[in-house]
């Protein structure tokens, strides 16, 4: 039977940029996503994409047999595990929901692997794990801080959990990829970011503006003790990301125990500049307010990714431009991402 790696959430934003990176690696994969925040579409574009099938399986991962059932079936020697809940806002008013998914679902996840003798992981952690750091750039080391959701806590929570397992058994070997800003989308147009309602994200938000779908951007404080006064972050492509995963599954086929990698491209841009940018890159020009300061956010933050270099052999290759430009493909292609609106779909279909 041919090796698979399970993707767990691979119909979403990042992971059907990995699962393309990944088969496009000659690896197999299988999907398991609840599609909770996707949708089937993404895995008929992935497959165009592939040229091939991809073994995909709508389910939760909180669901047991059926985690079991996949591990008899395939011959899984690795999970690269992405599904969860991500809103920051959302995970204020709905704790339990997080820490469910994101939670109580790695613990399921894991404990099906050890019973099948899967121990290769990769986690998608988060920058959010550092809290309000005291040094830029940020250092895997540096320490986790308090992270201001519940989503930013289950992150870290699952985390913990993974350091115990790999401190009791010798044969996990995990790796933590903490993510900076992923943005951008495939070269192709055809995967992207397809956030559900109003997006919480810069970019996202950004190209809707620029589409048209929503009147103006809201700049959240420009008080901030920065060049411009505006929040200054460390955004990353997410084929950049995708390619992370791949060497990071590498590197833990051939070296127990557990990692921790920045995933990020070690620059700050303000956004104010993120503005000026996608501006000069697209000929858009974006309407936008100075707002109050959003609650929960800190001034700066961007990644030392030297240890990532160093030990996967790993560094972002794409650029800001490429970044704009790519969100910018999706979004003027996709202008109502997978799912056309209602309205829209019933008049094409006449
Ligand atoms: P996404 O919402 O696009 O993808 C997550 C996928 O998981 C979705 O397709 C969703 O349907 C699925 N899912 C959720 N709960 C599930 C469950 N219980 N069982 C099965 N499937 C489930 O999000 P994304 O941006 O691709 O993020 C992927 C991972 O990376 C998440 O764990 C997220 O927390 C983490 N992360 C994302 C960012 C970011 O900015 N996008 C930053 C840091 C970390
Ligand atoms: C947010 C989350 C973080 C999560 C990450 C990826 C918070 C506090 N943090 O990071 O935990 O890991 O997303 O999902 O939500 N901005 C605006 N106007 C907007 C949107 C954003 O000015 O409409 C600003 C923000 O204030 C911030 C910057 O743009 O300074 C980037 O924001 P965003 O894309 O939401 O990412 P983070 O806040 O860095």
């Amino acid at each position: 039977m041919q090796k698979t790696t399970l993707i767990t959430g691979g119909a979403g934003y990042i992971g059907s940029h990995t699962a393309l990176t990944l088969i496009e690696a000659g690896q197999h994969v299988l999907i398991l996503d609840n599609l909770c925040n996707s949708c089937h579409e993404s895995i008929g574009r992935l497959e165009h994409l592939a040229h091939a099938r991809v073994d995909f399986v709508e389910g939760d991962i909180r669901d047991t047999p059926l985690l079991e059932r996949l591990f008899s079936q395939y011959d899984i020697d690795a999970v690269v595990h992405f599904a969860g809940l991500k809103s920051v806002a959302n995970s204020v008013c709905h704790p339990l929901d997080y820490y469910a998914n994101n939670v109580v679902g790695t613990f399921n996840l894991c404990e099906v692997m050890a019973r099948f003798n899967v121990f290769n992981l990769v986690f998608s952690s988060s920058a959010t794990v550092y809290g309000e750091p005291a040094h830029m750039p940020i250092f895997e080391d540096a320490g986790t801080g308090v992270p201001a959701s519940p989503y930013g806590r289950s992150k870290l929570m699952v985390e913990q959990l993974l350091a115990d397992l790999a401190r009791s058994e010798p044969r996990w070997s995990i790796a933590l990829l903490r993510y900076f800003n992923p943005v951008g989308a495939h070269e192709s147009g055809l995967i992207g970011e397809d956030p559900s309602g109003r997006p919480n994200n810069l970019l996202p938000f950004l190209t809707q503006v620029a589409i048209g779908r929503l009147p103006e951007l809201t700049v959240f404080g420009n008080d901030y003790p920065t060049a411009d006064g505006t929040c200054v972050r460390d955004y990353i492509h997410v084929v950049d990301l995708a390619e992370g995963h791949l060497k990071a599954l590498q590197v833990l086929r051939r070296d127990p125990g557990i990692h921790t990698w920045n995933l990020g491209t070690g620059i700050g841009y303000s956004v104010l500049q993120m503005i000026r940018s996608f501006e000069d890159v697209t000929g858009v020009s974006i309407a936008f307010r100075f707002a109050g300061r959003r609650a929960g956010d800190i001034a700066q933050c961007w990644a030392d990714a030297s240890k990532a270099r160093r030990e996967l052999g790993w560094y972002a290759r794409r650029n800001l431009e490429q970044m704009i430009q790519d969100s910018w493909r999706w979004q003027s292609s996709n202008p109502y991402g997978y799912r056309p609106p209602v309205e829209l779909s019933a008049a094409f279909a006449h």
